[in-house]
């Protein structure tokens, strides 16, 4: 009986080809898995692709609800992005898709898995750290860095060779990875850094010429730092993002175009579309900075740049991550209230916010009638505030 290999398949040439050259190069059963968050895909059709290219079995599972509780919501509370742009949609991707890999080797008691990344990338790097901090004895394939085709045509010729279907449809210009946090575009034109994306490379938002010419205001209410309401209808998580990309999309929110540092060392030119992630963030980010004091967001800050360092670098399941896990967790039994946002022509702007755990007082606030602030207490503050720096200014 020939060992087993368990391969996270697309159902793209790729992958498909990989199906074959596994069997082939290595002598291994191949059974695929595929996990679905958020692209559109079918599952009859998938099935029978994975097997006509020769695996033995293929899983199928739709883990958006596992992939929005355990790994958007961290990403959320931590306020992630990465570079101050790309809010890692596909770098909570690879983990879960390493721990869905590592589960089922376990069960089948396979030795290998394999992925269809390239060798060039963030992802093989994801899932590969991720598989080995699982399951460390698994033997990782990665038959992109490995095989001898040097361009696309030679894949679709080695798979008409071996009968293995290609998919009719015209194939994308670019790279694409979709899930429910948003896609990322990469390939083609794209790689001209001094060119602006041209519009067909856009799937989730529409160009500023085709958005509703009147604004929109949108109302999401949190528990405990849960999304649960859209305009005041409760949802479940996976409904909530699922609209928002929608809502937001139709306004042309959440595009990001940067170049970006990659782990491998290379920079890259990225495009994004992330509406339902811009509009959860901000308002997270908005409602957290309502009910909590300066010094914790001050400080929170410096950690989401490291939370996000860590999971685009592939070190999801790492202690410093799970620590910063609890580090975000920490307060969110506060962040309870509703944030309302303008979408408006691309732009996601805060137009509202409330919470009963409020610590804005407008009567401390307020320059008009009805000010509790007492100025008195102020001359004395600034003085001790300031007489380190008067030492400082003293003359030899
Ligand atoms: N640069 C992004 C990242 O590293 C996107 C990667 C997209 N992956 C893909 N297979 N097209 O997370």
């Amino acid at each position: 009986m020939s060992k087993k290999v368990v391969l996270a398949y697309s159902g793209g040439l790729d992958t498909s080809c990989a199906v074959k050259w596994l069997q082939d190069k290595y002598g291994l059963e191949v059974i695929c898995f595929s996990a679905f968050i958020g692209e559109v895909k079918d599952a009859a059709a998938l099935r029978k692709k994975a097997l006509a290219a020769g695996a033995s079995k293929i899983y199928i599972e739709d883990l958006k609800d596992e992939f929005a509780r355990d790994f958007l919501i961290p990403g959320l509370w931590a306020h992630a992005r990465y570079e101050g742009g790309y809010p890692l949609a596909t770098a909570y991707g690879r983990p879960l898709i390493a721990k869905h890999l590592a589960d089922i080797a376990r069960k089948e008691k396979a030795e290998f898995v394999a992925h269809g990344c390239t060798g060039k990338g963030n992802d093989q790097v994801r899932i590969e750290v991720g598989v080995r901090a699982l399951e460390p004895g698994l033997k990782i394939i990665a038959p992109l860095r490995e095989w001898e085709f040097a361009t696309r045509e030679e894949e679709i010729e080695y798979a008409r060779a071996h009968r293995i279907p290609v998919s009719a449809t015209k194939q994308s210009p670019y790279s694409i990875d979709k899930n429910i946090w948003g896609i990322a575009i990469e390939a083609g034109v794209l790689e001209d850094a001094w060119r602006l994306p041209p519009e067909d490379a856009y799937v989730m938002t529409r160009p500023l010429n085709r958005v509703p010419k009147q604004p929109r205001t949108i109302e999401i209410e949190f528990n405990k730092g849960m999304p649960v309401k859209l305009n005041g209808k409760r949802k479940g998580l996976v409904d909530l993002i699922e609209s928002l990309n929608q809502i937001a999309g139709m306004y042309g929110v959440g595009r990001f175009d940067q170049i970006e540092n990659r782990l491998v060392g290379i920079k890259s030119r990225e495009v994004y579309e992330a509406p339902a992630a811009e509009v959860l963030l901000k308002a997270h980010t908005e409602l957290e900075g309502l009910v909590m004091d300066r010094e914790f967001l001050h400080f929170k800050r410096v950690l989401s740049e490291k939370y996000a360092e860590l999971v685009y670098y592939g070190l999801w399941f790492s202690p410093l991550k799970n620590a910063l896990d609890q580090f975000f967790k920490s307060n969110q039994d506060r962040v309870t209230g509703k944030i309302r946002i303008k979408l408006d022509r691309g732009h996601a702007v805060i137009a509202g916010r409330q919470s009963p755990y409020s610590l804005y007082s407008e009567a401390l606030a307020t320059y008009s009638k009805g000010d509790v602030f007492d100025r008195t207490k102020a001359e004395g503050f600034v003085r001790l505030w300031g007489l380190p720096y008067e030492g400082l200014g003293r003359k030899l």
